[in-house]
């Protein structure tokens, strides 16, 4: 159970940049707990990923208790609760991308870079995540690198990101 609304004296602090941000965020707000989603993503652009440490300390700053920034984070999916790599792909695997070839790409993927779905390579470059729809449709499969958005996404476009695949014997 979160206790970060009663013990202030162990709430972990957020830097002066973050709370910048956030409380930017809170000025154009009714209320301070609105900037949930905004804080979240805001804390995770500086420290890569929002641990529980992170969680407590946004819920302090927004005058929320941490279990319901918790469930706010848990629902968002672009909010990462664990450590990912230095990018993270995401691989729309909804419909017209399952259509499109999906399934392939991810193994394609898994083949170049050792992970699958929830993975992390071992060399912390990248991290492998399903997404539900990605809103590109019209262009799938659609995978979203980093901040990079990629539509029709090809074998080609994989080996130019992720190399080729590893020779048979080597
Ligand atoms: S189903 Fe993949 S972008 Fe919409």
């Amino acid at each position: 159970m979160w206790t970060g609304d009663c013990v202030s004296d162990l709430i972990p602090t957020l830097s002066e940049q973050e709370l910048a941000a956030i409380d930017a965020e809170i000025a154009h707000l009714p209320y301070r707990a609105a900037a949930a989603i905004d804080a979240l993503k805001i804390v995770q652009a500086h420290r890569g990923w929002v641990s529980d440490d992170s969680l407590r300390a946004i819920a302090s700053h927004l005058r929320m208790s941490a279990d319901e920034l918790d469930g706010i984070a848990t629902f968002y999916n672009l909010v990462y609760r664990r450590p990912v790599g230095e990018q993270v792909i995401l691989l729309c695997n909804s419909i017209s991308c399952w259509i499109k070839g999906c399934d392939k790409l991810q193994q394609t993927i898994g083949e170049r870079l050792g992970v699958g779905f929830g993975e992390t390579t071992a060399d912390r470059r990248f991290t492998l995540l399903p997404v539900p729809c990605l809103g590109a449709c019209d262009k799938a499969p659609v995978m979203l690198v980093g901040e990079e958005l990629h539509e029709n996404v090809s074998g080609e476009l994989l080996q130019q990101l992720f190399g080729a695949p590893a020779q048979e014997g080597s």
